[in-house]
């Protein structure tokens, strides 16, 4: 079965030891996706305006994001999605992926003993519109732009028939510069791996990603912008929700076998 689907991926990098915080993840995104319901909760079908909610411990440390134009077909591994996959099947944790850029990324640290910390990221560059909403009244970060519109053709992934942007790549992950180079500005990698030598005016299309999302975190070092990582008590106890979001921009989306 092939689609240009939406499935979704929870991973978690700590293990669970008490169960507090209560996370809900919404898909509002206008299409429906295809393929197998998963029988556990580090990757699932998210059907158009589903949500699914689950609680992770007061020490939880993970990353939730969308996978597209996947094709899981139940019996043979690997699957392959276009933007997001994890190299292997629906659930990214059974075959320890993390997710293939391009990828929008909810974060979430709540391990500090003072402060939840989370963010909206395009550092793996960008797929599916997403923002993140909690009860506690702290900052309410999205990257609603859809990029894809505006992703310049040499960060473009495509889907199968090369018709429709599917993701956006940073200037690190862009295919010509792959592999990722161990000594880059755009990459803050190898001499440029500090705040002070990886400054964001020497990364390549920062403003794509910035500009369109002002407040999801850009590029690695992307603190000193002032919107990019965010913070609530920790006392408040927070529930947050993550909405995964697409406008009615086309057909694009509507599924394909
Ligand atoms: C979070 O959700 C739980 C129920 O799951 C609720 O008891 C608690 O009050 C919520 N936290 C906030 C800050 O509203």
């Amino acid at each position: 079965m092939l689609s240009t689907s939406l499935s979704l991926t929870l991973l978690a990098l700590a293990s669970v030891v008490s169960a507090d915080r209560t996370f809900t993840v919404k898909n509002n995104a206008l299409f429906t996706s295809a393929g197998t319901a998963p029988s556990h909760a580090t990757g699932w079908e998210a059907k158009k305006g589903t949500k699914v909610a689950f609680k992770v411990a007061e020490d939880w440390n993970g990353r939730i994001w969308a996978r597209t134009g996947c094709k899981f077909d139940g019996s043979t591994l690997p699957s392959t999605c276009v933007t997001g996959g994890c190299n292997g099947g629906l659930e990214c944790a059974r075959v320890g992926g993390t997710g293939v850029p391009p990828a929008t990324l909810g974060e979430w640290n709540l391990a500090s003993p003072d402060q939840d910390w989370y963010d909206v990221s395009a550092v793996d560059g960008t797929n599916v519109p997403m923002s993140i909403a909690n009860d506690a009244g702290c900052a309410q970060p999205s990257c609603m732009k859809d990029i894809n519109e505006v992703c310049p053709t040499e960060l473009s992934v495509y889907d199968s028939t090369h018709s429709t942007v599917l993701g956006c790549l940073t200037s690190c992950q862009s295919r010509a510069l792959t592999p990722v180079p161990s000594n880059s500005a755009n990459c803050c990698s190898g001499a440029f791996d500090t705040p002070a030598t990886c400054p964001k005016e020497n990364v390549q299309y920062y403003e794509v990603f910035k500009s369109n999302c002002p407040d999801a975190y850009a590029y690695a070092y992307d603190e000193s912008s002032g919107s990019a990582l965010w913070t609530c008590p920790k006392a408040k106890k927070a529930n947050y929700t993550l909405t995964f979001c697409m406008y009615p921009l086309s057909s694009h989306f509507d599924e394909r076998r």
